[in-house]
């Protein structure tokens, strides 16, 4: 299964050392200094293995009797007990005092607050001051270092134990059904950043992609202002509108404007402003939500919402009304 996120456009493979936000850049200098440390634990093992292996080996004419051997020795016994403990205290300290950093940073008067919640397998995104719902791709204002504006994110589950992990931005958090974690991303270049759940959560695990897209502040108030918008109500469509609150959709999904107010599935009020379906699985064409809303089993194996076991007919009416969604 080729993930939509690729046919999209958008590299699948983020890498932890290309930082885009601030935790993440601290989070980079901590694993370099990490790196430093170990490499040079290794070059002096290795080393010395390499230098004995060498210097004592088998030579043409050795008596085959043993060396002498060295029995006890406290100079040796001390090196090698307080040079790794200094070395776990050094690692110890400074990852603690990184981890404190980036956790008691203080949310500025500025900062954006968006509620994530993971789901089998997707993720509701709300931003509560603003009166926005949706799902998979995260929108954030690019962050001035003249005039700071990172996002503030509340984790929480609907289920099981998610993981929420944006590579580029920020370190990994937990989210666990019960309990709110904070976490936050200042994220100083525009671009979209992929992010994964991180944590075993069922058979989509896998299929649990999200995106965060940086915006710069015009164009992250043009992005709140559509989402804002109820859903535009087109005469042409009607027919798949009524279907789609009179059949079972409107139990799970919300669509604003209309009587659909669902909370189980994915908010589609703005459903073809998002670039991807189930996500992260498939791209968002009008054949893939053909596709998914007549069996979403067939594009992502395990997905929670039923085939709809509608007629073509019945299947183009609705779908013609859910493209009109933007
Ligand atoms: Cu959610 Cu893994």
């Amino acid at each position: 299964m080729s993930l939509g996120l690729a046919v999209v456009g958008i590299a699948p493979t983020p890498s932890m050392f290309a930082p885009a936000s601030t935790p993440a850049f601290a989070i980079r200098e901590l694993s370099f200094l990490v790196l430093a440390i170990v490499t040079g634990i290794f070059v002096v093992v290795a080393g010395l293995t390499v230098y004995a292996i060498i210097r004592y080996r088998r030579r043409p004419g050795d008596d085959g009797r043993e060396p002498p051997q060295v029995y006890g020795s406290t100079q040796i016994e001390l090196a090698w007990t307080v040079v790794p403990f200094l070395i776990v205290i050094v690692l110890f300290l400074t990852t603690a005092r990184y981890i404190f950093a980036i956790e008691r940073h203080p949310a500025p008067p500025d900062a954006l607050e968006v509620t994530v919640v993971g789901n089998q397998w997707w993720w509701e995104i709300r931003y509560p001051g603003l009166g926005i719902v949706t799902a998979n791709e995260l929108h954030v204002p690019v962050s001035d270092a003249a005039r700071p504006t990172p996002t503030f994110i509340t984790l929480e589950s609907a289920d099981v134990i998610h993981s929420f992990w944006i590579p580029q931005l920020a370190g990994k958090m937990d989210v666990i059904p019960g309990q709110r974690n904070r976490t936050w991303v200042e994220p100083r270049t525009p671009g979209t950043y992929v992010g994964q759940c991180a944590e075993f959560c069922g058979v989509q695990h896998a299929g649990m992609l999200l995106t965060v897209t940086v915006h710069s502040p015009d164009d992250f108030a043009r992005w709140v202002a559509a989402q804002q918008a109820v859903a535009a109500d087109v005469p042409a469509v009607r027919a798949g509108r009524d279907m789609f609150t009179s059949v079972a959709c409107i139990s799970c999904h919300t669509v604003r404007g209309t009587p659909a107010n669902g909370v189980f599935g994915p908010d589609l009020t703005h459903l073809m402003s998002r670039a991807t379906l189930g996500a992260g699985v498939a791209a968002n064409t009008p054949e893939n939500l053909r596709a998914w809303v007549n069996d979403p089993a067939a594009l992502k194996p395990g997905a929670l919402m039923p085939a709809m076991k509608l007629s073509n007919d019945q299947l183009d009416t609705l779908v013609a009304y859910l493209a009109t969604l933007r």
